[in-house]
């Protein structure tokens, strides 16, 4: 303990899908799988930092030498992330569903004839937004993730000014599936948007990924200290 570039700061990492009920046994989701999120939780920690990983459900274990909140909703995941400011660095890896289903059934809903079920949908909180454009105890570093399927940067560059981040960490997700492209998969190509500019990184592991991230932040927070 007390060692490495990142210690003696808080960083709060936020990881996996959120599910969003529509009866007690279903609900909607995607295809995250937590590998990205909880190697930079990892990587935050073996550089010396307390971190705080706020997961959706995901199958994969608790990283050590974190402390961990397991959440299932997008509202869940916020409340824990407010409850776990401030920090110094946030790093908002998680893939949480932009929708809910207004008023999912309190039952399960039941096959009885009378056709399908619709249901309507109401937009959840912007969890990165909403630590982003904090005026009080903002993180000093807020990092966010876009997943695209094309115009990769155009759409990176937009989120960072919508959002009100300083990085944007942007990955291509075009060949998403069941075990193949970024979600759930174990490689990663990703580009740091930021006011400075565009950094293109090669393709690498997603541990490789977290690790550079984690120097980064390191780097950058080190450079901001006495501004
Ligand atoms: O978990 P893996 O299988 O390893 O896959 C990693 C990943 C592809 C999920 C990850 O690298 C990634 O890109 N995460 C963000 C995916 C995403 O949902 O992006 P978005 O464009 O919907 O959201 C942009 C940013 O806003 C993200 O930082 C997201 O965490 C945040 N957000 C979005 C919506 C919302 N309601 N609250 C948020 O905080």
């Amino acid at each position: 303990p007390g060692g490495g570039p990142l210690a003696g700061k808080r960083v709060l990492v936020t990881s996996g899908p959120t599910h969003e009920p529509l009866d007690p046994v279903r609900f909607i989701a995607n295809r995250s799988s937590g590998k990205q999120g909880h190697a930079i939780a990892r990587a935050a920690a073996d550089l010396g930092a307390d971190v705080t990983l706020v997961s959706g459900p995901v199958s994969i274990p608790d990283p050590p030498g974190v402390t961990v909140v397991h959440v299932e909703t997008a509202r869940e995941m916020l409340a824990a992330v407010e409850s776990h400011m401030p920090v110094d660095a946030a790093v908002f890896c998680a893939a949480v569903a932009d929708w809910r289903a207004a008023q999912p059934g309190e039952e399960k809903l039941k096959k009885d004839g009378s056709g399908a079920p619709s249901f309507s949908l109401v937009e959840n909180p912007d969890i990165l937004a909403t630590i982003a454009k904090r005026t009080e105890a903002r993180p000093t570093l807020v990092v966010g993730f876009a997943a695209e399927t094309e115009k990769v940067i155009e759409h990176a560059q937009s989120k960072l000014a919508r959002k009100g981040c300083d990085w944007i960490v942007a990955n291509d997700v075009s060949h998403a599936g069941p075990g193949v492209g970024v979600m759930g998969g174990d490689r990663n190509t990703v580009s740091i948007v930021s006011q400075a500019g565009v950094e293109n990184w090669p393709t690498m592991g997603k541990d490789a990924v977290a690790t550079r991230l984690a120097e980064r932040m390191a780097k950058q927070l080190k450079d901001t200290q006495w501004v």
